[in-house]
């Protein structure tokens, strides 16, 4: 028996101002999509958005239905959105923001969206770089999914 540790690594900004330019501008059509979001169920809106290798940001928004598992995260939309619209662009970076009330608010990408994100790192063989705003306005920077994803489903088909 071995007996290990895991780290993970990640890093946070005290505000969105303070991030660099093209993660600020991410973030900021993160928080315009979740206004879009249809969210008539559970009243929380989220936004995301990507941004691909050529510079195209593609956005999506929480999309709920009456059969509730038949809706999608944003992060969902967002990602299948622009693999469907690019195939050949690599996903290089995904903001995440919720929306309660009027007021933007903390958002982490469920275990599902997790799994969708691995799998484009391992389409277009990069990593990937995800932004989670956070309660106090904070935000969460995390490089690769062995730091959001570690011991995520692999097989060899
Ligand atoms: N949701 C997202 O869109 N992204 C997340 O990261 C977590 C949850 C959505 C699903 C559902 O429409 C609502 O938020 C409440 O769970």
């Amino acid at each position: 028996m071995e007996k290990n540790q895991l780290i993970i690594d990640y890093c946070e900004y005290d505000s969105v101002e303070q991030m660099p330019a093209d993660m600020r501008e991410l973030m900021h059509q993160a928080m315009l999509a979740a206004q879009a979001a249809y969210a008539p169920y559970s009243h929380f809106h989220v936004g995301a958005a990507v941004r691909l290798a050529d510079g195209t940001i593609v956005t999506g928004s929480n999309q709920e239905n009456i059969a509730y598992p038949s809706g999608l995260c944003a992060e969902r939309v967002a990602l299948f959105s622009a693999s469907a619209q690019k195939p050949n662009q690599a996903v290089m970076m995904l903001a995440v923001v919720g929306l309660n009330g009027g007021n933007y608010c903390e958002a982490s990408p469920c275990g599902a969206c997790r799994q969708v994100m691995a799998e484009y790192e391992n389409r277009y063989g990069n990593q990937l770089t995800i932004l989670c705003y956070l309660q106090d306005g904070r935000v969460r920077c995390i490089s690769g999914l062995k730091n959001l994803l570690p011991f995520g489903f692999e097989a060899s088909l």
